[in-house]
């Protein structure tokens, strides 16, 4: 049976709609500075944003064996996310329940216990208290529910990708999902057996606030400029025929890219448009980057005809989709922004592989994903680093007290620019900051909910 409880004692901080006027903070055209500086919101986020709304957890492919476990965070939660001994996925607080300390220090493993480290509380891969070390030694019922670890009470998976939420009231996921979970089938459905595997992470951390990393994730605006000189490099040896990022050269305002927000403060970036419809097209547009040459060759001397179909599946898939407030797909990586402070944030991405479905066969899939690593190394990879150069000098720029906006009006009020679709989305020149002005909409409403909160200790 399960047992839910309520969130009682709060800090103060957390006082929901009372901590700040959010319609003066975010407004249509603007944000103030202390969205992204202020301790007191940062800690307001990790239970309105980080707990309040399906939140990106772990991909399946990571657990895929019963007992088999990874450690992760919900906002600041230490969580060990399982598949339990009987193949139910769980996210369990990684907290003892006894006096507090983390549970299991490992990142991933295979276990059908964990035992506390402290005092040495033993319990099972479903939350239950198995047992302690000299029972005699209590005087109460050491089965009672409240010993069990606490749990996240809603988790759910959208094809593989594993989301959670503390909301008794959300929406079940796919629903919640809407219209971006058919952009994330396309983004599947391109490889062998509509899926991918998790593979290893590039991690970052950086010193900004994890809502940059967001406002940066449909952003065209910036690209011609902060990536120059990856746009360069990938350009040098093309010429004229040059494909890599040459969208955002001249006039990516008037590009076929656009972006499309589709609600609960999901968008994507589709350069799809950009695609030639053939065989290598993708692969084309990517471009073999410097260095990269031989492998290209490589390819096309084993596989002939084969060779740029199989090439596209080592191409970055030119969408950026982002699910509020934590997961973006971008090229072939799943990105997750994890929040450490009001100006700390961790960036890991997540490589993936495609897997063999008997249509390409092991040779061929061992190739690919050798490529696919090697393209994940270049762009967007190689980008974040002058991305998150611009999240920290924000953050050094919101230090000005008295200077107190930022904006985020690019499109706003150009007639036809920005267009409501019949089903609600919303699209506009990959270059607008629709949507920003969109997410945060999101964003203030669930910090002006008082959302139905719980954990649960069901076994
Ligand atoms: S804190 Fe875990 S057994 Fe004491
Ligand atoms: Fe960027």
């Amino acid at each position: 049976m399960a047992v839910q409880e309520k969130l009682v004692a709060q800090s103060y901080r957390l006082g929901g709609t009372a901590l700040h006027d959010w319609d003066y903070l975010v407004q249509e055209d603007r944000a103030h500075r202390l969205i992204y500086t202020d301790p007191a919101i940062f800690e307001a986020e990790m239970t309105q944003i980080f707990g309040g709304t399906w939140t990106y957890l772990a991909h399946e492919s990571e657990i895929p064996n019963a007992n088999d476990f990874i450690t992760r965070r919900l906002g600041l939660r230490p969580l060990i996310i399982v598949r339990d001994a009987e193949g139910k996925i769980r996210a369990l607080y990684n907290r003892c329940t006894h006096r507090g300390t983390t549970l299991c220090r490992w990142d991933k493993g295979n276990s059908k216990s964990f035992q506390c480290p402290y005092h040495g509380w033993n319990f099972l891969n479903n939350g239950r208290l198995r047992g302690v070390p000299w029972p005699d030694g209590y005087a109460g019922d050491m089965r009672d529910p409240k010993y069990n670890l606490a749990q996240v009470p809603r988790v759910e998976s959208y094809r593989g990708f594993i989301f959670g939420t503390l909301n008794l009231d959300a929406l079940p996921l796919a629903e919640h999902l809407g219209p971006i979970a058919t952009v994330i089938d396309e983004w599947l459905d391109r490889n062998p057996g509509g899926r991918v595997v998790v593979c290893e992470a590039n991690r970052f951390r950086f010193k900004a606030n994890w809502k940059l990393a967001y406002d940066n994730s449909c952003d065209g605006y910036h690209v011609a400029y902060s990536h120059r000189s990856l746009l360069e490099t990938e350009n040098r040896f093309a010429g004229e025929n040059a494909k890599g990022m040459s969208y955002y050269r001249d006039s990516p305002d008037t590009q076929p890219m656009y972006m499309r927000y589709t609600g609960r403060g999901n968008h994507y970036k589709d350069k799809r448009p950009n695609l030639e419809k053939r065989p290598g097209g993708l692969w084309a547009l990517e471009s073999a980057h410097p260095g990269m040459e031989h492998y290209e060759a490589d390819f096309i001397s084993r596989y002939g005809d084969r060779a740029f179909s199989l090439l596209d599946l080592a191409g970055s898939e030119p969408v950026n989709i982002n699910v509020f407030p934590n997961l973006s797909l971008l090229g072939n990586h799943i990105q997750v922004f994890e929040p450490v402070s009001v100006d700390e944030t961790n960036a890991i991405w997540y490589g993936t592989m495609i897997v063999d479905d008997g249509s390409i066969g092991a040779d061929g899939v061992r190739d690919i994903n050798a490529l696919r690593m090697r393209t994940q190394e270049g762009f967007p990879n190689f980008g974040e680093v002058d991305d998150i150069a611009n999240f920290e000098q924000i953050q050094r720029g919101l230090l000005a007290v008295e200077d107190e906006w930022v904006y985020m009006h690019r499109g706003l009020g150009i007639p036809d620019r920005v267009k409501t679709n019949d089903d609600g989305t919303i699209t506009a020149p990959a270059t607008d900051e629709a949507f920003m002005r969109e997410h945060f909409k999101e964003w203030k409403r669930l910090m002006q909910t008082r959302a139905n909160l719980a954990i649960q200790r069901k076994p």
